[in-house]
């Protein structure tokens, strides 16, 4: 039987071709609903970034709740500087005549885990943890209720990316992240020390476009400018291909490598959203994460590719 989750998401093209990887894996995966916050854009941008996704490749069942526009207690800091001015700039797709499904993204979360059997349902997060923190706010007895959840964000010893010691999903709403980190389900971390090793090469997308479909072409087009600003800042070909490692491990987790260690989320002013990562076990401090640290990057694209060019019905 399919894996029930739900993907909480500020799309920009990275969040989307995770999202869409899982309807592309029917077999192994049963996104129950879509859930939207602000992060890379406003929320009523990702909003849309979502629904267009859906459109693209015919999928307009899977429900998409809108949730929180900001923060826990913080202003949101947006990065259209690296997404463009909508988050997906790239490739024009049309304005969705889809709509967001009635209701507040947390409250889509309690309602969807608490209506199934305990540890059936996988949280999957790709953007700032504001509407699972809501959601654990709200309802204290989902973290129990979890299967797990795997969530892209953090950094340790490759730095971060949006100050030196932070990764932006965590930068933009430590407060939301220290609470998921302290909620005691399992959690699964994808930080930046293993996205860094997953580039979107120019054989990689020349690949992905080759698969001839009209979807791939738009996400080629949509990577393509999506990953200028890391190339010119990092000097790489191509950029890390982020949110998608967390469809990725779900369904080869033997891709990655970790290790079950005490993670802390720092809300202080200078190290804002750093995640302290006791690698070293020397703090004493008890387990409450599994850290991914290594990718097999090959294997990553084959299966990207593979589940990315299925999601197009028809
Ligand atoms: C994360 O930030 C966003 O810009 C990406 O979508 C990803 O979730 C990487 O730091
Ligand atoms: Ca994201």
């Amino acid at each position: 039987m399919a894996r029930p989750i739900i993907i909480d998401t500020d799309p920009s093209p990275d969040d989307a071709v995770a999202f869409l990887m899982a309807l592309g894996s029917p077999d192994e995966l049963d996104l129950l609903a879509i859930t939207t916050v602000g992060g890379n854009a406003p929320l009523v941008l990702t909003t849309k970034n979502a629904l267009k996704a859906l459109e693209l490749v015919g999928r307009p069942e899977t429900p998409v709740y809108a949730g929180a526009a900001g923060p826990l207690c913080r202003n949101l800091e947006t990065a259209e500087y690296v997404h463009g001015e909508n988050g997906f700039e790239g490739f024009d797709l049309p304005e969705p005549k889809l709509k967001p499904a009635a209701g507040f993204a947390p409250d889509a979360i309690v309602d969807l885990v608490m209506a199934r059997p305990e540890r059936a349902v996988t949280m999957c997060c790709l953007a700032p943890l504001t509407n699972l923190a809501l959601a654990l706010a709200r309802e204290p007895r989902l973290a129990a209720r979890l299967e797990r959840i795997v969530l892209m964000g953090g950094a340790f010893s490759e730095g971060g990316n949006v100050s030196p010691c932070a990764e932006y999903n965590i930068y933009v709403d430590p407060e939301a992240a220290r609470r998921v980190f302290a909620c005691g389900a399992p959690i699964v971390m994808i930080p930046l020390d293993c996205t860094h090793q997953a580039l979107t090469a120019k054989a990689r997308l020349a690949r992905l476009r080759a698969v001839g479909k009209p979807h791939m072409e738009a996400f080629f087009h949509l990577l393509t400018a999506n990953k200028r600003f890391d190339e010119a800042k990092y000097g790489t070909d191509g950029g890390p291909l982020h949110d998608p490692t967390v469809v990725a491990y779900l369904l080869r987790p033997e891709l990655f490598g970790g290790r079950d260690v005490s993670v802390e989320i720092s809300c202080d002013e200078m190290t804002r959203g750093m995640t302290i990562v006791d690698w070293w076990g020397v703090t004493g401090r008890p387990v409450n994460a599994k850290v991914l640290r290594a990718i097999d990057a090959e294997g990553y694209f084959d299966i990207v590719i593979e589940r990315l060019s299925r999601a197009a019905r028809g």
